[in-house]
């Protein structure tokens, strides 16, 4: 996934841009992105929250491919857009979790358990075994040019799954765990954090 997801300045239609589509419904009220400045590995908190952010805008790309074309035949603009979101969570937002279970939960853990990380935990569980089933399926819709109508319900139930689980765990990680983050680990702790985020990215980059 070259550049990395939380590469700062990140801006192409892998990781900035979504494609052709709009920002995701829930987004509204969120702050603007257009023209803000992302957060960098020495504010590792702010490029987790930056992540949610991409998260959404390719959900809504795969909910919107879904709703309007349940399916059918898609134009070139739209196979674009629905590859670079398949991409996306097959590659990128692996280590958008890792960065939360590897880094930053267990820190705040030595530091006082939040019953809460359990379940954040259990929905990325939830949430990659869902995106596996969504990959393939939207991998068929690419390759076949259209999917079977069993399996374009499929997809879009599975969406609906992830964008209930994504709406609760999210506005739980941005308003309550991240900034418990930030009262409870010590700058230093935050500063593992965000270069373990860093090598993690390096590492991928020289495997693949
Ligand atoms: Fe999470
Ligand atoms: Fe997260």
């Amino acid at each position: 996934m070259p550049p990395r997801p939380h590469a700062p300045k990140a801006a192409n239609s892998r990781h900035g841009g979504a494609g052709v589509y709009p920002p995701a419904p829930h987004n509204k009220g969120m702050p603007v992105q257009i023209g803000r400045r992302e957060s960098d590995f020495t504010h590792p908190l702010g490029l987790l929250s930056d992540c949610h952010r991409r998260i959404e805008r390719f959900l809504n790309v795969l909910l919107t491919l879904s709703r309007t074309r349940a399916g059918s035949a898609l134009d070139s603009a739209e196979s674009a857009s629905l590859r670079a979101a398949l991409d996306y969570f097959r590659d990128a937002a692996p280590e958008h979790t890792a960065d939360e279970e590897e880094s930053l939960f267990p820190r705040m853990r030595a530091a006082g358990a939040l019953a809460e990380l359990d379940q954040l935990e259990s929905d990325h569980a939830a949430a990659a075994a869902a995106h596996a089933e969504v990959d393939a399926l939207g991998s068929r819709w690419l390759d076949a040019g259209s999917l079977p109508a069993e399996s374009a319900t499929r997809l879009a139930d599975l969406l609906l799954q992830l964008d209930e689980t994504y709406r609760r765990h999210i506005a739980l990680e941005d308003s309550e765990i991240f900034p418990a983050a930030g009262r409870v680990l010590s700058r230093e702790q935050l500063a593992e954090v965000g270069r373990e985020m860093e090598n993690r990215r390096i590492r991928a980059r020289t495997e693949r």
